[in-house]
Formats: structure tokens, sequence, C-alpha cells
């Protein structure tokens, strides 16, 4: 701050402080005391005002402000350059900083913690009551909104919970997938396969692959499904459809772990527009040390260890 506006704000907040003091001294002068329910002496439609002394818990109030600010002033930054004589705030005072000594203290508290857990393997991080508590609390804030707060997932949004893996189940992948989040791309077949084409592969899918029953009206050609399926299908979900983890195409023989659906029409609409589903990486937003805990936490839920429920009403 220039010695200008300095100067200002001092001159500003100086002059206040003395001219409030005057306020509250003058106004008081002329009172005499123990006058009470003296009026003014007019009188408008009925109604007069008295000319009573400011209550006392009043005055030692607005008092009380005044010298609370000029204390205030002398130990804290806040008058222009001024730095205040308590010590920390020799940079000035701003509300960063403060953040940032705040971080720095939790840091502080919490660093050992953490490099504990991320020294360590995530399946023994995954036995650790303490870790998965702080993972729990960690997937309530920054999970829970996508995969639900009991991690069992929602329409476009897997269950992390039980073990149908798209991506693959195993510490070090379920990691990978966090920190690096994932994109799936199942690309659109309704102009390949045209509508016909569609309700056959998305009826094979269901009967044969899925093992869920059709309707008894059904006209699907599960032939010409099935043939759809090893020509145009197979690529991604393998010739059994148990999927490709490494492209995160899922496995089409467990339908718990279809995520965008069962029904025939729910199955033709995936096929027919295809589907991307995204996993956000928070490998910048949440750093190493914290997806350690998280992973840790994902897989125990899905490999015993069963953590106490957080409740994250
Ligand atoms: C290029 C690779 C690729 C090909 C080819 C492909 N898929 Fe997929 N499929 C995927 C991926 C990846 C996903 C996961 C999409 C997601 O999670 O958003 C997926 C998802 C699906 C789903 C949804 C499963 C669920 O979780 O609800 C169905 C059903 C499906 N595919 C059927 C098919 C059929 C039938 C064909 C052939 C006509 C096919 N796929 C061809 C990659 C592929
Ligand atoms: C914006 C929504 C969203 C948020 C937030 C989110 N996820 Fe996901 N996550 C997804 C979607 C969608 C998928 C499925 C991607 C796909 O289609 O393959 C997924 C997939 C995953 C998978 C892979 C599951 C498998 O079957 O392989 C894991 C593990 C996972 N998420 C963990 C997490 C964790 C831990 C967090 C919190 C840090 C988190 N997710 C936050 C949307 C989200």
């Amino acid at each position: 701050m220039t010695t200008f506006w300095s100067t200002w704000i001092c001159v500003l907040t100086i002059g206040s402080l003395i001219g409030l003091t005057w306020l509250l001294v003058g106004t008081r002068k002329g009172e005499t005391k123990g006058s009470v329910d003296q009026t003014m002496g007019h009188a408008f439609d009925g109604i007069e005002e008295y000319d009573n002394p400011l209550p006392q818990w009043w005055f030692l109030l607005f008092a009380g402000t005044l010298v609370f600010s000029v204390g205030y002033l002398i130990l804290y930054p806040g008058l222009g350059n001024w730095k205040g004589i308590l010590p920390g705030y020799e940079d000035g005072w701003t509300q960063t900083k403060e953040w940032e000594k705040e971080m720095a203290k939790a840091d502080v508290k919490f660093g050992p913690i953490f490099a504990k857990f991320a020294a360590m393997p995530v399946e023994e991080v995954a036995k650790d009551p303490q870790a998965l508590k702080m993972g729990g609390r960690l997937f309530a804030s920054n999970c829970s909104v996508c995969h639900g707060s009991d991690a069992k997932g929602a329409f476009g949004f897997p269950n992390l919970a039980d073990d149908n893996w798209r991506w693959g189940g195993s510490a070090d992948t379920i990691k990978a997938t966090i920190m690096g989040g994932r994109m799936a791309a199942m690309p659109a077949w309704g102009e390949v396969l045209k509508e016909a084409g569609v309700k056959n592969v998305a009826a094979y899918v269901r009967h044969d692959l899925a093992g869920l029953p059709l309707p008894a009206d059904s006209d699907a050609d599960l032939v010409a499904g099935q043939q759809a399926f090893s020509t145009t299908c197979v690529a991604c979900h393998g010739a059994d459809g148990k999927g490709t983890q490494i492209m995160g195409a899922p496995d089409l023989t467990q339908p718990a772990g279809f995520i965008y659906g069962t029904s025939l029409a729910q199955l033709q609409q995936t096929i027919r527009h295809g589907r991307q589903g995204h996993m956000p990486a928070q490998s910048e937003l949440l750093g190493n040390d914290k997806v350690q805990l998280l992973a840790a936490y994902v897989y125990s839920l899905s490999h015993g260890n069963k953590p106490q429920a957080e409740n994250t009403q």
C-alpha cells in the first residue's frame, strides 16, 4: 500500500473513532442525573417525546466497542501499513494467508499419518480401521454424489461394493482408476446394424449372454443376433461376452453389473446410441495420499474387512 492510501485509511479510521467518542461524550453532557420522564416539550397527535438519558448499559456497550477497536488496531494489522504488535502478521493479513496457515498446520498434524499409509500397499491399508474411517469420509464428500453413499451406484454409475469390475478390481487398478479417471467408449451401432439388427443383438445379449428371459411374444432372431455379436461386438466384449477390462468393456454375462439397464428397451438404447461413461480423474484434485486411502476404502468394500458404516446423511 502506498503511503498516501495508508495515511488516508489512518486519518479516516482514527478520525471516526475520535468523532464517535466526541458524539458519545457530547450527548451525555446535557443530561441531568436522575431526571426521568421529562418531555422535549412538543407533542403531536397525543404522542410526546421523552428527554431521558441514554441507558447506562447502552453507554457502556458503546464505550466498550470504542476501547475494543483501539486495542484491536494496536494488536493487529488494520491501520494502513501498521502491522500490529502481535507476531505473525509481518507480511500483512489476507484470508488466503490465513487459509494457508491452517492448511500448513493440518499438514503437520496429518502429514505423518498420510505418509505412513502412502508407503504401505493398498491391500494392507485396507485392513487398517483408521485408514478405512478416513477413506470413508473422503468417499462421502468426493464420490457419493455419483456412486451413492453406500457405494452401490445408480443408473450410469457402477456399484463399487460388488465383484463386477469394468476396469478391474485389483487394488492397484482401483487406485489407477481413481487417480487417472476413465473414459469408456461404447460406439453407437444403430446405423450399422439397422433397427432389426439392434433388436436381434439386444435379445441375444439379454437372453444368451446375461441369461435373462425374453417376453413370450419376442420375434427377435437370436441366431442373427449371435452372428452380429460375433462380428461387431467381440473385439471389445470378447467372444464369450465376458468383456475386456483394459478398455472398460463390461462383462455382458453378469446382469448385476449392467449400469444402463437390462430391459430390452434399455439394451437397444445402449446399442443404438452407444454410451460414454466418464469417471473423473482425482489426482489433481485430491493427490496421491488421499487417493491411496480412497482406493483402500473402495477395495475393502468388496474384499471383506467391512468398515464401520459412516453416517453420511
Ligand atoms: C469399441 C469397443 C466396443 C464395441 C465394438 C462394443 N462395445 Fe459395448 N461397450 C463398450 C464399452 C467401453 C462399454 C462401457 C460403456 C460405459 O461404461 O459407458 C460398453 C457397454 C455396453 C453395454 C452396456 C452395459 C451396461 O453396463 O449397461 C452393452 C449392453 C453393450 N456394450 C453391448 C454391445 C454390443 C451388443 C456390441 C456390438 C453390437 C458392442 N457392445 C460393441 C465397448 C464396446
Ligand atoms: C461425476 C461422477 C463421478 C464421481 C464424482 C466419481 N465417479 Fe467413479 N465413476 C463414475 C462413472 C460414470 C464410472 C464408470 C465409468 C465407465 O463407464 O466405465 C466410474 C467408475 C469408477 C470406478 C471403476 C469401477 C469399475 O467397475 O471398474 C471406480 C473404482 C470409481 N469410479 C471410484 C470412484 C471414487 C473413489 C470416487 C471419489 C474420489 C469417484 N469414483 C467419483 C463417475 C464418478
